[in-house]
């Protein structure tokens, strides 16, 4: 059967573009035939210093968040990533396969690192073998992510072929990203041409899943936009990121194409457009924020549940890191 992994950081403040970009999608991908794996990587967001009781609170929220989702850890395996070791030290084996290169060209990695790019951490250079790892651990099939994290598949799939032509073996797949759906790059609601981001220092810029009704209904009311009524298609649209931007957002959450979207509000203004935005985002994210709440008053039953995840997530995870050291030629005699 097909298998389906994604994770996602819990470094905190998770916004509307990892709710439609990958937590939504998740929940959607879960009963279709495909085993479903999800995970808060907190070995990638030690990458940078993370206040340790902030980190540990923030990985219980994001678990709270993938289940205020929907994802059921009945149906699907929930866990964090530095509970189980193979994560780890696949990460180590990749890190003999990728070539320094690869990872000096990851544009996430000169994002972050910035001008002081030797000062960094060694592990956000090698963050993508650990994200290899992380879908390979699983032999992983396909991977649902945000635009942004193209890149860093295309490295897990030359990872994977490398390995292969090494080691004269078909042990790893390559990966299928699935990069799917109108929302799969959230833009600033302060500027058109920059992701809806986290580290965006203006809060204005982003809704955040914690975010009330009223500074939902505020920070679109003051999104900007231009002057040009709406047009009856996606297409008008090209060179208005901005507008783009919103109408696809409003698609995203009431689970229609932009094209439908229009149709109600051609040749209206934005006047008419955000208000009814308002409602529809308003609508989607109180019950998830409420239900976050809700899970984040029980964290012992969090715990539980990634507790329980990881067990489950090891029995995967083992086997295929076992065969892959064998691959490799490591003796294991115990
Ligand atoms: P992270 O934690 O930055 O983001 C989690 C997911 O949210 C998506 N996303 C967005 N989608 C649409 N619009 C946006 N503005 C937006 N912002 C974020 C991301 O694309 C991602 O799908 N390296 C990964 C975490 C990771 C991972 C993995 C993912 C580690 N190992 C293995 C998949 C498989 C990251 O930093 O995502």
């Amino acid at each position: 059967t097909p298998r389906i992994f994604s994770g996602i950081q819990p470094s905190g403040g998770l916004t509307l573009g990892n709710y439609l970009g990958a937590l939504k999608r998740f929940a959607a991908l879960q009963g279709q035939g495909a085993e479903t794996i999800y995970c808060l990587v907190d070995l990638h967001a030690i990458t940078v210093w993370q206040d340790p009781e902030t980190l540990r609170r923030n990985i219980r929220e994001g678990a709270a968040a993938f289940m205020a989702s929907g994802v059921d850890p009945a149906q699907s395996i929930l866990f964090n990533q530095s509970q189980v070791s193979a994560h780890a030290e696949m990460a180590w084996l990749f890190n003999t396969v990728a070539r320094v290169g690869w990872m000096y060209r990851m544009t996430q990695f000169k994002d972050k690192a910035g001008k002081n790019s030797e000062n960094s951490s060694l592990g956000l250079l090698a963050y993508p073998a650990l994200m290899a790892a992380d879908i390979l651990t699983y032999q992983a099939t396909a991977v649902p992510v945000g635009e942004d994290q193209k890149q860093h598949l295309e490295l897990t799939r030359d990872i994977a072929a490398k390995f292969n032509h090494d080691y004269q073996t078909e042990h790893f797949p390559l990966t299928e990203p699935l990069i799917e759906g109108v929302a799969t790059r959230v833009m600033s609601l302060r500027d058109g041409s920059k992701k809806m981001s986290k580290s965006d220092p203006s809060d204005a810029s982003r809704i955040n899943l914690t975010d009330d009704a009223d500074t939902i209904a505020q920070k679109i009311r003051k999104a900007r936009t231009d002057a040009e009524p709406l047009p009856g298609s996606i297409e008008g649209l090209k060179d208005r990121p901005e507008a783009r931007n919103l109408v696809n957002i409003h698609a995203a959450l009431s689970d229609e194409t932009p094209d439908q979207v229009l149709a109600r509000f051609e040749g209206q203004g934005f006047g008419a457009f955000k208000p009814a935005l308002a409602d529809v985002a308003v609508a989607a994210l109180e019950p998830i924020s409420r239900r976050m709440g809700e899970y984040m008053a029980d964290p012992a039953e969090i715990d539980r549940i990634l507790g329980q995840g990881a067990v489950r997530a090891d029995e995967v995870a083992t086997p295929i890191l076992e065969s892959t050291k064998e691959i490799m030629g490591l003796l294991r005699s115990r």
